[in-house]
């Protein structure tokens, strides 16, 4: 593999790893503030970030890559609300779907095929990353904080299974 393309997938696993890490964070904020089925809602994505790391990683582990694992920042520790918490996924998604066109569009140009094909999968997983984000954020963006409704929502979150 490129080393240009070596040192992006590398980079990606971290991304990744931040983004368990940033979910984590406002889990534990959620939990916090009484709302378990968000703060669950946020756990299991957690657990995807970190199935989306590891798919990145296993793919240079079968490519013959040595895998470079780096420094992940510390999230954010606190939040404003539930609202504020969605916002700012939704924002994440958006920069991740970002990073991984780039990486992407690098496989593409650098010719390598088995990377391209590998990152559709991303490509189309952050489609539904985006849409999972928005559609909580615009029930949230309709129900007052402290509301009944809200505790609704929060017991609806709690039955996402996967
Ligand atoms: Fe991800
Ligand atoms: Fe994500």
């Amino acid at each position: 593999m490129d080393k240009k393309l070596e040192k992006a997938f590398n980079e990606q696993i971290k991304n990744e790893l931040y983004s368990a890490y940033l979910y984590l964070a406002m889990a534990a904020y959620c939990e916090s503030k009484n709302l378990a089925g968000f703060a669950h809602w946020l756990k299991v994505q957690a657990k995807e970030e970190q199935s989306h790391a590891m798919k990145l990683f296993d793919f240079l582990i079968d490519r013959g890559v040595r895998v470079v694992l780096q420094a992940i920042a510390q999230p954010p520790l606190d939040f404003s609300s539930a609202a504020d918490v969605f916002e700012k996924t939704l924002e994440h998604e958006k920069k991740v779907t970002a990073l991984i066109d780039k990486l992407y569009m690098l496989s593409r140009e650098l010719k390598d095929n088995p990377a391209a094909i590998f990152l559709q999968w991303f490509v189309s997983e952050q489609v539904e990353e985006e849409k999972n984000a928005a559609q909580i954020l615009d029930t949230i963006k309709v129900i007052k904080p402290d509301s009944a409704a809200l505790i609704m929502l929060d017991r609806e979150l709690a039955k996402r299974e996967g």
